[in-house]
């Protein structure tokens, strides 16, 4: 049987489990939370880390962050995950959902100055696949009607704009360590400020609404209730298990993106005869092969692809529904429906195939094989 993911381990998270409970410090903010933090803050410049114990606990934190009050929109694309509107919904937003692209499933970001309105507050850019979206778009938008961007960068790690890495481009990025991402300690996150203004009330909000990391640094001699806030970190076990992942970044992401390069060459024919559509990488993004998709003719024959690679054992999934259809967002009050064709598109016609680690070349090989004989 060929999963669609497997976990990986590199060997050395119970050992490092081991020392945090050894440290007799196991709740959080303790050691193994700060290596995991500063490996981020020193490769990829962040200007400050937290870790969370979700991408979605990012998402909310960003959204208290951003001051979201009833009523306030946020601009995001219909084809992502629920968290990534849940966050403001629970804040009060009003979600305004915008189109993937024509060539690709990730935000239509030429289409999101028209969804601006007096009370647009928020865009969220959701980099699909670990695949930018254009960046200089979305800031330049953003820029112009004074709003925050909150990158949603779940399947982002190790992936840029234009050299940037992403995350760090909007006011806040939000990553997910859930284990079906490149790098997991199961399930996982951090949020990453990258403006200073939002310092120190991200660190209280992430500290149950207390400046209790005030006080263990000596700031203070009392902690005590300063705003509101939720239990967003994660214990040291956690935080170990994660750094041994981090430490073999490189590997795991130099063998990712040998595997998508050979399902990519392998698939080539099949695109070449016009029977599926293979990634598009737009020239300012890098790939961190997070996940290798392809988009079929039809619901019909995407269906059909997964069901027969099913018979032979091998695991493909599909992935979003599209938000704007679905029976939470249209049984809202003051629903009105809208056309959104591409999201619509992806949610019937791409599928994902199994990449992680372990995956082997002759597996790899087989599956392209196999699809051949289907398609
Ligand atoms: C785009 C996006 N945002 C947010 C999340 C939520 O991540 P987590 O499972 O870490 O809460 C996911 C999950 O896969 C996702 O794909």
């Amino acid at each position: 049987m060929i999963p669609f993911n497997k976990p990986y381990l590199t060997g050395n998270e119970t050992t490092y489990i081991e020392q945090a409970v050894q440290s007799g410090k196991i709740s959080g903010n303790g050691i193994f939370t700060h290596k995991c933090q500063s490996f981020f803050q020193e490769r990829y410049a962040f200007r400050k880390c937290l870790l969370t114990t979700s991408c979605t606990d990012a998402l909310e934190m960003a959204a208290i962050l951003c001051d979201i009050k009833p009523g306030d929109e946020v601009i995001m694309p219909s084809y992502t995950f629920v968290s990534t509107a849940n966050a403001f919904v629970l804040r009060g937003a009003k979600i305004v959902f915008a189109d993937s692209r024509t060539d690709h499933p990730g935000l239509d970001e030429g289409g999101v100055e028209k969804l601006v309105t007096p009370s647009t507050k928020v865009i969220v850019a959701v980099h699909y696949g670990g695949i930018a979206c254009n960046m200089d778009i979305i800031m330049n938008v953003a820029r112009k009607y004074d709003l925050l961007v909150v990158e949603d960068a779940a399947q982002a790690i190790d992936s840029f704009y234009k050299e940037i890495p992403l995350g760090g481009i909007g006011h806040f990025g939000c990553f997910s360590f859930h284990e079906t991402k490149n790098i997991q300690c199961g399930e996982g996150g951090m949020l990453v400020i990258n403006d200073d203004r939002f310092f120190k009330r991200a660190e209280i909000i992430w500290e149950k609404g207390t400046n209790r990391a005030e006080f263990y640094r000596g700031e203070v001699n009392k902690y005590g209730w300063v705003d509101i806030g939720s239990s967003f970190l994660p214990s040291e076990i956690t935080a170990a298990f994660l750094y041994a992942q981090l430490e073999n970044l490189e590997k795991i992401q130099n063998r990712r993106k040998v595997i998508w390069q050979h399902y990519y060459d392998g698939l080539k024919p099949l695109e070449s005869k016009g029977l599926i559509k293979l990634p598009v990488l737009p020239e300012y993004a890098t790939n961190n092969a997070h996940m290798f998709y392809l988009v079929c003719r039809s619901g019909e024959e995407r269906n059909k692809l997964i069901d027969e690679l099913r018979k032979k054992n091998i695991w493909s999934v599909f992935h979003y529904l599209s938000l704007h259809r679905s029976p939470f967002y249209t049984g809202l009050p003051g629903y009105s429906p809208k056309n959104l064709p591409f999201s619509d598109l992806y949610e019937e016609r791409l599928v994902r195939l199994p990449l992680y680690y372990e995956l082997t070349d002759g597996e790899v090989e087989l599956i392209i094989q196999i699809m051949g004989n289907i398609l």
